[in-house]
């Protein structure tokens, strides 16, 4: 499968900086990675950069030059003819990673003895730098004051990883794999997006109500969806918290995490981050009840030997009408997002939970469409406001469903 294109990244302007580590081949998939997301990526490589990788592997990725030489004039793919300032003009976005210990020194230093150093200072865009280099390089104090020199003149960097290094010792100063660093990328790209300062608090999955040690009731949300809608509100530069029953996914780069399990769980989470959010979206599939009883061991087909056997159920507290009272003294969040997944009488019921609920906007979800609801990596929604407005986005993926969402959502902050 053809990996998406991120709106956030499509036709971004994004150099790519490589240095000599044994991590540079990581930096391949990074640049094709952007690459596929719609970026334009121009990749700029040191001399030790070569000795791991050849310029080849990446104009192959990129279908673009990759740029070594300071003294490299003209290109057709530079606005200016002199090839450090033609890359920094009009770039996104300046990454560099794998980052040695050398170039973090020599950014720090201000150096310009290479096309990279040059680059790093004639351009006016961010900077991003992830590290890569022998744990004891990482942790040496000349080092560690290098990287806060970068820090303190507005750098991002991302923090190596623990773990096996090249030297076959342990240690923290392992490059992060690609989603990790595109994660970043996306959250440095979308801090001047429509919802920069404001906090979104996303739910996602089913709950979990246990019955005894090894089972419990749930529905079939894969939480998709309310990932989709966490990574879509940082993409647009929330400061994002995900409150989530799911843990098979990976948590998007830069949101705030909250594993609960059962709806009672969601609901003190979801009042404890709701006192100041802008926007609450209950992606949510809560469960309306759970067992009135969790049996302490696991619950034994001898002990109930008729072929029938009932199972008490108590009513779970509904958190969205929590929510609503919640709003009604303080005023927070300010904007609230619903879900309606249903099978049948799909806008009726929606609407009716819109007006119950106290919600701003619904998200109607048709589940018995195949491409839409539980599981699929595409939904087709009608939003619905108080105004009984529609709006029906054709079938996308949850990605898209999401940015279209939150731009109805900021539009409800803002109105
Ligand atoms: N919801 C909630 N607390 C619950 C149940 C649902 O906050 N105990 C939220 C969901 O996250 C969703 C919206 O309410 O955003 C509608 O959920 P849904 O399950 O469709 O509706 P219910 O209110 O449970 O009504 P019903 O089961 O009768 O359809």
């Amino acid at each position: 499968m053809l990996q998406e294109r991120i709106t956030l990244l499509e036709d971004a302007r994004i150099i790519l900086g490589v240095t000599g580590s044994i991590a540079a081949y990581k930096a391949v998939d990074l640049a094709s990675k952007l690459t596929q997301a719609g970026a334009q990526v121009d990749v700029i490589m040191t001399a030790a950069a070569q000795r791991f990788v050849t310029p080849l592997s990446f104009e192959a990725v990129t279908g673009r030059p990759v740029f070594t030489d300071m003294w490299q004039t003209a290109s057709p793919d530079l606005p200016t003819h002199i090839a450090h300032i033609g890359l920094g003009e009009g770039a996104d976005l300046l990454v560099i990673a794998p980052a040695t210990a050398q170039t973090v020194a020599r950014l720090a230093a201000g150096l310009a003895d290479d096309l990279l150093a040059v680059t790093a200072l004639a351009a006016r865009c961010p900077l991003l730098v992830a590290p890569a280099m022998d744990g004891g390089m990482y942790a040496h104090p000349a080092t560690r004051a290098n990287l806060d020199t970068l820090r303190n003149r507005g750098a991002i960097v991302i923090e190596p990883e623990a773990g096996h290094l090249a030297s076959g010792h342990m240690g923290t100063g392992r490059l992060p794999e690609t989603p990790t660093l595109l994660g970043h990328i996306r959250r440095a790209m979308g801090r001047h997006g429509i919802l920069a300062g404001r906090r979104v608090v996303v739910t996602a999955g089913g709950t979990r109500e246990p019955l005894d040690p090894v089972r419990y009731l749930s529905n079939h949300s894969s939480g998709k969806q309310g990932y989709a809608l966490a990574q879509a509100a940082l993409d647009a530069g929330a400061e994002t918290v995900l409150i989530s029953t799911v843990s098979a996914l990976p948590a998007p780069i830069g949101a705030v995490f909250v594993p609960v399990n059962t709806a009672e769980e969601m609901l003190e989470a979801v009042q404890a981050h709701c006192a100041s959010a802008d926007i609450l979206i209950m992606a949510a599939a809560v469960a309306d009840f759970r067992p009135a009883r969790v049996a302490p061991h696991k619950i034994k087909k001898a002990a109930s030997p008729k072929r029938e056997s009932t199972l008490e159920l108590l009513r779970n507290p509904d958190i969205l009408m929590a929510v609503k009272e919640g709003r009604e003294r303080t005023g927070w969040p300010r904007v609230v997002v619903g879900f309606a997944a249903e099978t049948e009488s799909l806008l009726e019921n929606a609407r009716a939970k819109l007006e119950e609920k106290g919600l701003d906007l619904i998200i109607a979800n048709d589940i018995t469409s195949p491409q839409a609801g539980f599981g699929a990596d595409t939904n087709r929604v009608v939003i619905l406001d108080r105004e009984s407005e529609q709006q029906r986005p054709p079938l996308a993926s949850k990605a898209r469903v999401s940015e279209i969402i939150l731009e109805r959502a900021a539009a409800a902050l803002r109105g």
